[in-house]
């Protein structure tokens, strides 16, 4: 039987992770496929929790720019530059970037005017190299926290650790 994407919106958070964590596991431990891996991550984070856009940029020019990759939700916007928004300053910055407003954000990029909040993660390598950024979209203000960033920051790195 194919598995079912699970609705965690009313489930306490941690436990929300680990569900999902387990699913990851049960997807994608023989998945090598940065491509497939993205893909199937957005699809199990947007659904589970409903948020408005959920997806990677990936590295198209290190050091320089980010290009959209697979994701769920309303449109992305195609190219960020290193630096600019907060995909733009993860990536530039290799650290986790939590938005509790986005309006606060200076130089925020606004793909949706729907947004409110937002959580982007980078992808690093063990070798150091930068993959790309997850990045997360809610409406609603002040959605991330300390415990989405540790869930999240774990389900980066099951992903990085089966890619060749
Ligand atoms: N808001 C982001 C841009 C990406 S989208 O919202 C999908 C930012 O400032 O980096």
């Amino acid at each position: 039987m194919e598995p079912v994407i699970p609705d965690l919106r009313d489930t306490v958070r941690a436990d929300a992770y680990a569900r999902l964590l387990e699913m990851q596991e049960l997807l994608l431990h023989d998945s090598t496929d940065a491509i497939a891996g993205m893909a199937t991550l957005s699809a199990l984070l947007h659904h589970a929790f409903g948020h408005l856009w959920t997806g990677f940029y990936r590295v198209v020019e290190p050091g320089r720019l980010l290009r959209v990759g697979p994701y769920q939700g309303s449109l992305g916007c195609q190219d960020i530059a290193f630096g600019r928004g907060v995909c733009g300053t993860a990536a530039a910055e290799g650290r986790t970037v939590v938005v509790p407003n986005v309006h606060d954000f200076p130089g925020h990029i606004a793909c949706d005017s729907a947004s409110n909040s937002e959580i982007v993660l980078p992808l690093i390598r063990a070798n150091s190299e930068l993959l790309g950024v997850l990045d997360l979209d809610s409406p609603v203000l002040e959605r991330f926290d300390v415990i989405d960033q540790q869930g999240l920051e774990q389900i980066v790195r099951t992903l990085l650790a089966t890619l060749r």
